[in-house]
């Protein structure tokens, strides 16, 4: 172990939920609902760093008033997953590719950096204490949520000088009401989700908080997602609320936005990126503005769309609306690209086919 691991205190839950109903809580856990019963916790303070690491019962967590985070959001947070795989082993897709990623958004948000590996650990340790509530089956699996807030209490606006990390866990099913089916997506007339230089590439919770009014405007659409477009032009498609966004050509490319620092980069958008080349498809990581988008899917030109992300994995766009219009992606039916992707990164995910990329991370 290097230098940067802590011992972590292990304090087992003396009520956990019994066997009989945690089976009931796993029959249909939908997405974000039902909770494991333990917590990781680890602290940092500024002069002495992370200290205190600690595995207990899931429970609240106390909180001074003057929490800077209740203020001026100082949060970050990760999502990804891990799965219960033929041989009752147990493994996390790219959790260093996350770790990055927290640490990414740390350096963003004037927080400190919790270093790779104990972030790893973390995971490791929650989801062996908590592997009764691995779903069995093919939807379902683990879906793990660090996250990191600034506890110090003060007013002042400035970076905390204390900082609070916590991992949950919550077993998961499809992350859209109604299993997997396509979606339709609501394009935001008004909102936009980050500009240059804002904290777009950041996993924080203000980027969220900014994404609700949109969203509920997709709902009310009668829509499941929100389509930002940049914040600059109006013109070019940036991504979902909480999913990255690609398009399928008639030439067999395969097109996404840029990271141009206002989308997140998403993990499953770069093993799409990868796997989409090695299964022969033309790759571009290119701007795609709304105008082309409804005009290529008018023309036919544009064959297929889809969202992607670690909730939604790949989830098939089939239809498209915006004030005064809608429109069709593929007949509103799944494509046949779109199909073959998701069958292939969800085979790699629960080790159904080889894993040249080592990509899957053995936790059990
Ligand atoms: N974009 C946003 C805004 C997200 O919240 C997510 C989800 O994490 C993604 C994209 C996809 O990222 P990933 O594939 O790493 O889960
Ligand atoms: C994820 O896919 O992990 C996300 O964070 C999307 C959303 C649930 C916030």
């Amino acid at each position: 172990m290097s230098g940067d691991m802590l011992d972590f205190e292990i304090i087992s839950n003396p009520a956990p939920v019994s066997a009989a109903e945690r089976a009931a809580l796993l029959v249909d856990p939908g997405f974000g609902r039902v909770f494991t019963d333990h917590m990781v916790t680890i602290r940092y303070a500024e002069g002495k760093g992370w200290y205190d690491a600690r595995i207990s019962a899931r429970a609240p967590i106390p909180m001074d008033p003057a929490s800077a985070v209740l203020h001026y959001a100082q949060e970050i947070f990760e999502g990804l997953k891990a799965y219960r795989v033929g041989d009752g082993a147990v493994t996390m897709f790219r959790p260093a590719a996350n770790a990055a990623r927290f640490a990414s958004s740390a350096r963003r948000m004037a927080m400190p950096e919790l270093p790779p590996e104990l972030f790893v650990e973390s995971l490791r340790r929650l989801v062996e204490i908590d592997q009764e509530w691995i779903p069995e089956g093919d939807g379902g699996s683990l879906y793990l949520r660090p996250f990191m807030i600034a506890s110090e209490a003060f007013l002042g606006v400035r970076p905390a000088r204390e900082y609070l990390y916590v991992v949950i866990a919550s077993p998961a099913g499809s992350y859209f009401s109604g299993g997997v089916r396509p979606v339709t997506v609501w394009v935001s007339p008004d909102y936009t989700r980050a500009a240059p230089g804002g904290t777009g590439a950041a996993k924080c919770g203000g980027n969220y908080a900014a994404s609700l009014v949109a969203q509920a405007e997709a709902i009310e659409a009668g829509c499941d997602q929100v389509v930002f477009l940049d914040a600059v032009e109006r013109r070019y498609v940036d991504e979902l609320g909480g999913m990255n966004v690609f398009f399928v050509y008639d030439d067999d490319t395969l097109v996404t936005p840029p990271l141009s620092g206002t989308i997140l980069p998403g993990i499953t958008r770069d093993a799409l990126l990868t796997l989409a080349a090695e299964a022969g498809h033309q790759v571009e990581e290119r701007p795609v503005s709304f105008a082309d988008w409804r005009a290529d899917a008018a023309s036919g030109r544009l064959r297929e769309a889809f969202a992607c992300g670690t909730a939604a994995v790949i989830t098939p766009i089939g239809g498209v609306r915006f004030p005064g219009g809608d429109f069709l992606v593929g007949g509103g039916q799944p494509g046949p690209v779109t199909t073959a992707l998701q069958q292939r990164l969800v085979d790699i995910q629960r080790g159904r086919a080889a894993d040249p990329h080592g990509w899957v991370s053995r936790v059990l």
